[in-house]
């Protein structure tokens, strides 16, 4: 399928935040998200399919620098690379150098995402997780 990405403004917030409550855990509240999407460094993707808004990318974008904060498919539109097109797309906007993202490493799709886009692990996030389980740091350089 053709993949159309568009910038998501605080307008897609429902849609995001549908997707959301589906797939993400931890899950940010919604006012989390509307403060997100509210801030001048932050910069939000996603592709539509003929259902609506099939995948999310969150990012805060700082000169060279891009920190990925969050990624999410619609359960039922996963697998079909749409997570993947996103994140290349975010990774070769002009003047980015490296990016940073935290994963949980038993999360299988995401690391595979992740890996699979050149990220490397750089360290352990201690207790990153409702200060219980730990996350790699990975790194993405140009
Ligand atoms: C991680 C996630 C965003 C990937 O989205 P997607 O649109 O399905 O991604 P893609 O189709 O581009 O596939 C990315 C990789 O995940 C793999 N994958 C997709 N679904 C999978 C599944 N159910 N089990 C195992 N691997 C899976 C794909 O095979 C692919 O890896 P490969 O290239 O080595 O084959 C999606 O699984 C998701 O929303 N998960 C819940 C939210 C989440 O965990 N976000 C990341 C937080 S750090």
């Amino acid at each position: 399928m053709e993949c159309k990405i568009r910038k998501l403004t605080g307008e897609d917030l429902e849609k995001i935040y549908s997707i959301a409550q589906e797939v993400l855990k931890p899950l940010w509240s919604k006012k989390e998200y509307e403060y997100f999407l509210s801030q001048p460094s932050s910069f939000c993707w996603g592709v539509d399919d003929s259902e609506g808004l099939a995948c999310f990318i969150l990012t805060l974008l700082t000169g060279t620098e891009v920190d990925v904060v969050s990624i999410a498919t619609r359960k039922d539109a996963q697998g079909k690379r749409w997570a993947r097109n996103l994140l290349q797309n975010v990774l070769s906007l002009p003047g980015i150098e490296q990016a940073f993202l935290e994963v949980d490493p038993t999360n299988e799709p995401a690391v595979r995402l992740y890996l699979g886009t050149g990220f490397q692990v750089q360290g352990i996030r201690k207790k990153y997780y409702e200060g219980k389980k730990d996350a790699w740091l990975m790194k993405w350089i140009r």
